[in-house]
Parts: C-alpha cells; sequence; structure tokens
C-alpha cells in the first residue's frame, strides 16, 4: 500500500522547540530521569499563576460562553485593545481593526495568509521566533533575513534591512521585546525601520507580545506610535505578560492610514470568518488583564522571580571560561554564545543533545531560530533562580569536556 505522503509545502517547515530534542527528553523522563527543562516560555509549567481576577472574570461568564462570537472577537475585548493601542499613540485604530485570535500564533498565520502571493519575500529577523519562518513558508512566501548580531546587542542593522529588499519584498516583521535574545529595540531604531518600510511601501508586522516583560529600566517603545500612517500591524496577547498560554488569547491590532489598509481589513476579516471565531470562554480575561492592575512588575523588578532568574543568567555566564551573553533587557530567554577563542570548534546542535543527554538539561540550540552556524543556544527565564544557577554548573561541564577534546579531535584530523 502506498503511504499516505505529507504535504511537499511542509518540507521546509521547523519547529525545533518542540521538535526531536523535545522528544528525546521526553523518553528519558519515560526511563525515569528527572530534566531540567529550558526550551518553552511556558511560564504555569514553571509555577507561575495567571492572576486570579482573569480566572474569575471568566469562571463568572462560562454560560455566556456557549455560543460562537463575533469572528473578530468579543466586543468588550476588541474595545479595551483599541483603547490602549490608541493611549499609546497608534493612529487609526478602533474595534473594527482589532482581531482576536487562538493566541498570536493563529493571528502571525491570518496575517500572512491575507498578504502573500506565491514567490512574495517577508524580512525577518535571524534568529527569529520560527513560527514567522513557518507561517510565511507555509502561505507560501520566502524568509529573507536579516542578521541582529550579538555583537550589536542583537539590534538589527537598518542599512542592511534595506539592502535585502528587492520588488517581492510585502512586509517587515519585528519582535520587540525579542524572543530569542531578550533585545529590547530603541526608539531611534524603530525610527529608521519606519522609514524603510515608508520609503518601500511594506507592511510592519510588529510581535509585541511581551511588550511590559522589561528589565533594569529598560523602555518598550510600541512600532504602532512610530508608525503613524505607515500601515502596521501590532500583535499583542495573555500567554506571557498575564502567564495565561493556555487561555490561547492573542490580538492583533491594525494601524495607519486607513485608506491604504481597508482592502487587507476586509481579507483579515474574511479569513477570521472562516474559521468562526476564536476561543469565546477565554475573552472575557482580556478587559481585566487590560484594565486592573499590572501584575507582571512585581516579577521583573528587583527581587522578582524573573528579575532574580536572570541574574541567575547573568552570573552564570560571567562566571563561565566559554560563554558570553548580550543581556536579555526584556521577553522570558536568555540567548548566550560559545566563545570563539574558547571553543574554536562548535556544533550548537550537538552540544544541546550532549547537555540532554549527560546533564538531563533541554535547552533549544540557536539554529531551531533560523541563525546560520549558530554558536548560541536559548534558555528560559522561568526555572527558580537556584535551578538555573545549577544549570550553568552543568553547562560548564559539558562545554569543559568538549574543550579537553578539541586538540584531540584537531589531532584526529591532522
Ligand atoms: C515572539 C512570540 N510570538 C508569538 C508567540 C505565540 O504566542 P501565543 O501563545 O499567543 O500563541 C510566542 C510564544 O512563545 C512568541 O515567543
Amino acid at each position: 500500500m502506498a503511504p499516505i505522503k505529507p504535504s511537499p509545502h511542509l518540507s521546509n517547515v521547523r519547529y525545533e522547540i518542540r521538535g526531536a530534542l523535545t522528544r528525546r527528553a521526553r523518553e528519558m523522563e519515560a526511563e525515569g530521569l528527572p530534566i531540567i527543562k529550558l526550551n518553552i516560555g511556558n511560564p504555569a509549567r514553571y509555577g507561575f499563576q495567571t492572576p486570579p481576577h482573569l480566572r474569575e472574570a471568566i469562571a463568572a461568564k462560562l454560560t455566556e460562553s456557549e455560543a460562537y462570537g463575533h469572528e473578530q472577537g468579543l466586543e468588550e475585548a476588541r474595545a479595551a485593545i483599541a483603547d490602549l493601542q490608541r493611549a499609546r499613540g497608534a493612529r487609526g485604530v478602533d474595534m473594527d481593526r482589532v482581531f482576536i485570535g487562538n493566541g498570536v500564533s493563529e493571528l502571525i498565520d491570518i496575517s500572512l495568509r491575507a498578504l502573500l502571493q506565491p514567490g512574495d519575500e517577508v524580512l525577518l529577523p535571524s534568529p527569529d521566533y520560527p513560527l514567522w519562518s513557518a507561517a510565511t513558508i507555509l502561505n507560501g512566501g520566502r524568509p529573507r533575513y536579516y542578521r541582529c548580531l550579538p555583537e550589536n546587542g542583537h539590534l538589527p542593522d537598518p542599512a542592511e534591512i534595506e539592502s535585502l529588499i528587492t520588488p517581492r519584498t510585502r512586509a517587515l516583521v519585528l519582535i520587540n521585546p525579542n524572543n530569542p535574545t531578550g533585545a529590547v529595540y530603541p526608539r531611534a531604531l524603530l525610527e529608521q525601520i519606519v522609514a524603510i518600510a515608508a520609503r518601500h511601501r511594506l507592511l510592519l508586522l510588529c510581535d509585541e507580545i511581551y511588550d511590559e516583560i522589561l528589565y533594569d529600566g529598560a523602555v518598550f517603545q510600541p512600532l504602532a506610535e512610530v508608525a503613524g500612517d505607515v500601515p502596521c500591524v501590532s500583535f499583542g496577547g495573555l500567554s506571557k505578560v498575564h502567564r495565561a498560554c493556555g487561555y490561547r488569547v492573542g490580538w492583533m491590532s491594525l494601524s495607519g492610514d486607513p485608506a491604504r489598509t481597508a482592502e487587507y481589513r476586509d481579507a483579515l476579516q474574511l479569513l477570521a470568518a472562516l474559521r468562526l471565531c476564536a476561543n469565546a470562554t477565554a475573552q472575557w480575561a482580556v478587559v481585566p488583564a487590560l484594565q486592573g492592575a499590572p501584575t507582571i512588575h512585581a516579577l521583573t523588578a528587583p527581587g522578582g522571580r524573573l528579575h532574580e532568574a536572570r541574574r541567575a543568567v547573568i552570573e552564570g555566564v560571567a562566571a563561565s571560561d566559554y560563554l558570553e551573553l548580550a543581556a536579555p533587557e526584556g521577553a522570558l530567554y536568555a540567548f548566550p554564545g560559545v566563545r570563539a577563542d574558547r571553543l574554536p570548534v562548535f556544533d550548537d546542535g550537538a552540544f544541546a543533545l550532549r547537555l540532554l543527554e549527560q546533564e538531563s538539561v533541554l535547552v533549544v540550540p540557536g539554529a531551531s531560530f533560523n541563525v546560520p552556524a549558530s554558536r548560541q543556544f536559548r534558555l528560559t527565564l522561568l526555572p527558580q533562580p537556584e535551578e538555573l544557577r545549577e544549570v550553568f554548573v552543568r553547562i560548564e561541564r559539558v562545554l569543559a569536556a568538549m574543550a579537553a577534546e578539541q586538540p584531540a579531535r584537531a589531532a584526529a584530523f591532522a
């Protein structure tokens, strides 16, 4: 019997954050080995809780959540999102230009599906959050990567972005605060990027899901305000800032000159209608999340759990003979690199597999974020600080063992 073949569209689609290494970790767990998992930004798995006022708002509305809702999302919730975006300085946003989805994940796909023709190009950061690459490819587009190098604090170079633009380029994606690097983009850089989008008539797509997760005085600048009349889609959600990944609630709002984006807006609405609506129940948490007292700052301020976890990572890298790090200023991750002067031969995938098999620690190699020849890996800041300190002891053991093998390996090739 002929096997059932998957679509060739999937041949270049990857999501290694839940890929082969994670499957190996599951096998090891099934054999009874406890694994320290640092691979996914899933706060509830590390003991963080969704704020009770969000949970209570949902519980109170269970019986009102039994019907399909509006394809763009609950009106009260969309109004609150539009208010937030306008208060941030976004132009042209009203609730007709807000879409609520089953997480930002679903909306990334919808935003690109409504835009792309086969062969269209999308400018993406390298490293990226790999769903952006996957959704570009699945919708017939071609990723073109601009680099966010560690030596530049993981910030992009606007000149490089502009040099990648061709007649096929349609959109420019930013992730700010960034996953995986933790970079937070300064306003002056965003102004340069907006000018590029304006010159080349590109749609700006800005993934701001970590907008309020900031450390040590870092300031988040919403792109929509800088973009003004330039068409811009801003993404946000409950998963991270409100620690509610499982609720699957994200949103996107379309700002800029409404005349230029009217057809695109209608296409988004059509795609939203085809899937009927997002999870109705969880959308009741949006108003209390946006209008209630903020709950994230207690975690990111000095003494807060995320702040201390980040400190443990920075100190772990500082004490290492092999690692370097542009300290994350926001989001839930660090993206350390292995120094070329200490470990000239380095394969991030082989390192991550060895760290898992020898030390029971699961990280994500940098190559999973579309970085060629990566010397980096990503870990989340979600475990307890003590656990992260232990992780760095284990990482150092593996790197030291790899370093000790290098002369022997070099000799073997001589
Ligand atoms: C940059 C970024 N965008 C989007 C998502 C997906 O978020 P959601 O849970 O809203 O689908 C994630 C999840 O980790 C992310 O890191």
